[in-house]
């Protein structure tokens, strides 16, 4: 009876070791590939950007403050043993940013294919998202970016713990570069206005998509297993029987019409500082999106 508990006790760590190792191979494969960006297809030219325009994309659209803190000195972003340890570097002209060595080449590179400018693949970083920005929207966020004062920081590489291989290793966390296919050419302006095809536009540098699913049907998404699910933001969602007012106050206020509060996971306090028509414009993009069931992409 003992001799059968050990051989079933030693199978069963035996069978964990290889659980854990297969894990360990497959997050290692996507966490040590490196990104090699063919250099004719670094083409961006980022002189001349309007620092002020940058000022409101970086800040209320594509949220780059909300990671790399509010002077974009660089923050702790995620510290939990199991997760890992992540740090938004320091983006200023400052000794430790960014915009101290960074070339042209260097932003596109980190922006448009999520990549350092030595090829790791950076992590948690949306570029996914930002490889769709018009060129010009791209030179005046970096316009913006060059133009802060500087800040002395260095952040170290990420350090990804057990279950955050784990979650890399099943694509529950994402490595950007690996999801970004260029095969049409990026736009030189994507014209501002009050209409769906703008609306999508925002909603995709703002990361709605990341959170609230594909198809925007909310579920739990993105982030550690402790943050709150997203919600349904097709009209098969509360969303769908909120006037554009209530949509409005929401986001400004991180009270929802039912007077509850919307936690900071959701990043309303910069999602809040779009202008009436980037938020219309997004509110009418939500609205054309076929509705879905809660959680169902
Ligand atoms: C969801 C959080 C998040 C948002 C939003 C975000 N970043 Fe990042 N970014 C990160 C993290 C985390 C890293 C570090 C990744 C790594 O080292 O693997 C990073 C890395 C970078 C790097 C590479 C820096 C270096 O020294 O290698 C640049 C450049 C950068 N981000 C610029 C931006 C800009 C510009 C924006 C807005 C357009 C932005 N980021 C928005 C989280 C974010
Ligand atoms: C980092 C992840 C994340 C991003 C990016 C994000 N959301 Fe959310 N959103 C959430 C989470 C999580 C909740 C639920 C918060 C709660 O339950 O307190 C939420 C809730 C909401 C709500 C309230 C919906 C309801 O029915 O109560 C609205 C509206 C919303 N988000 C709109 C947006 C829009 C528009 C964008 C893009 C500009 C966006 N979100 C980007 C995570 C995100």
């Amino acid at each position: 009876m003992l001799k059968w508990f050990l051989r079933a006790l030693i199978a069963l760590v035996l069978l964990v070791i290889l659980a854990a190792a297969v894990v360990y191979a497959m997050s290692q494969r996507r966490l040590t590939q490196r990104v090699t960006v063919p250099q004719e297809a670094l083409s961006v030219h980022l002189a001349g950007g309007d620092v002020r325009r940058g000022a409101h994309f970086a800040t209320a659209i594509a949220e780059c403050m909300n990671c790399h803190g509010s002077n974009a000195g660089g923050r702790l972003f995620v510290n939990d043993g199991a997760l890992g340890t992540y740090y938004a570097p320091n983006l200023t002209r400052g000794p430790g940013g960014a915009a101290a060595t960074f070339t042209d080449a260097d932003w596109e590179r980190a922006l448009r294919f999520g990549a350092a400018p030595d090829g790791r693949p950076l992590l948690i970083m949306p570029s996914r998202d930002f490889a769709e920005l018009s060129e010009r929207d791209f030179a005046d966020i970096v316009a913006y970016i060059r133009s802060l004062p500087p800040v002395t920081n260095t952040t170290p590489p990420p350090h990804v713990g057990p279950v955050g291989r784990f979650l890399f290793a099943i694509g529950q966390l994402r490595v950007g570069a690996e999801e970004i296919h260029r095969d049409a050419p990026v736009p030189s302006t994507v014209q501002a206005s009050v209409s769906v095809a703008y609306g999508r536009y925002l909603a995709r540098i703002g990361g709605c998509m990341d959170c609230h699913g594909a198809h925007l049907s909310g579920g739990h998404l993105e982030g550690a297993p402790s943050d709150p699910p997203a919600q349904n933001l097709t009209r098969g969602g509360d969303l769908g029987h909120w006037s554009f007012e209530q949509f409005t106050r929401t986001l400004r206020t991180g009270r929802r019409p039912d007077g509850s509060s919307l936690a900071s996971f959701m990043p309303w306090p910069q999602v809040g500082q779009m202008n009436d028509d980037e938020l219309r414009a997004i509110f009418l993009f939500l609205k054309s999106v076929p509705p879905r069931q809660s959680g169902t992409g």
